[in-house]
């Protein structure tokens, strides 16, 4: 049974606005877990999937990747599922797909999350959070976190891949609530970074620094995060490794490069730019992915 959720339909920001960053910050007393645990029983329903052992967030440059890890079996749009919404960010997917991963162990299932809420959407810290809390509540131990990224070093050309080997939280903000002090030691698994290392001995890691976005940085405040110890600028993924660690999951995180973030290079950054750099690089960073999670799940 799920919870009944707003009449005005299944996507219901209201319950999912969180304390910052929304519009109404206190009306909502539904604990987020209990929306995402309704989603998961959605979702299996809609998938015919009843657990999954993986997630993956699929950012700018990244879609591809559910094609190669193999057969999907189901594709939902997430406005059906509780507490999602279709995102209105051109060059980000709005379904939720179930993916057959053939492996030596057996047949397992992918949950390819398409549907990203960025903070700087409006919709507050839980909608963010949202999609990783599904995946979790869906039976999801492990969360591949991708996204689109700035570059602070000039050798990694757009169209590089990075690990995520910590983070710096410039949202001034958190996913969690009350008094949850949630250790983020070791938050980008070094597990997974050696699984994936595996695959490509090359990859390199770098620091990944969230700003609230949307607009992108100054190049003042790229020099700020670069002195902050950060290698990478971007717009997501921080707050959501955050919600993941609480839910238990283990994170795996990746960028691509799609860009010299501001003042790095002379050139001015556009959205359209971010776009092509993925879809240029798309094919390969997703069989690299493919490739990362096929050996997480043997
Ligand atoms: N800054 C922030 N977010 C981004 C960038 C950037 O330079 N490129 C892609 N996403």
């Amino acid at each position: 049974m799920h919870t009944p959720i707003d009449p005005a339909g299944s996507a219901s920001p209201s319950r999912l606005t969180g304390r910052t960053g929304g519009t109404g910050t206190d009306a909502d007393t539904t604990d987020p877990t209990t929306i995402a645990a309704d989603a998961a029983e959605a979702l299996a329903e809609a998938t015919g999937v009843p657990r999954y052992d993986i997630a993956l967030v699929l950012g700018s440059g990244w879609a591809e990747a559910a094609d190669l890890l193999g057969q999907t079996v189901a594709t939902v749009d997430a406005g059906d599922i509780p507490g999602f919404s279709v995102s209105g960010v051109p060059g980000h997917r709005g379904t939720l797909r179930a993916v057959q991963v053939p492996t030596p162990t057996g047949t397992k299932h992918a949950l390819v999350l398409g549907a990203r809420t960025h903070y700087y959407e409006g919709r507050g810290v839980r909608a963010v959070a949202h999609p990783v809390r599904t995946a979790a509540a869906a039976g999801a131990q492990t969360v591949v976190l991708t996204n689109g990224a700035g570059g602070l070093h000039r050798e990694w050309v757009p169209g590089s891949a990075v690990l995520i080997n910590d983070h710096l939280n410039l949202t001034a903000t958190s996913p969690l609530e009350g008094a949850n002090f949630v250790d983020l030691t070791d938050l980008y698994s070094p597990r997974l970074r050696a699984i994936a290392h595996t695959v490509d001995p090359e990859l390199p890691e770098g620091v990944y620094a969230q700003f609230p976005g949307p607009h992108y940085e100054t190049p003042a405040e790229v020099q700020m995060a670069k002195r902050l110890g950060a290698d990478l600028v971007g717009m997501s993924t921080a707050l959501e490794a955050i919600a993941a660690r609480e839910a238990g999951m283990q994170v795996l995180g990746i960028s691509l490069v799609t860009n010299l973030a501001a003042g790095v290079s002379p050139q001015p950054l556009s959205h359209a730019e971010v776009i092509a750099a993925g879809r240029e690089a798309g094919p390969r960073i997703s069989a690299l992915l493919s490739a990362i999670v096929q050996k997480i799940l043997e």
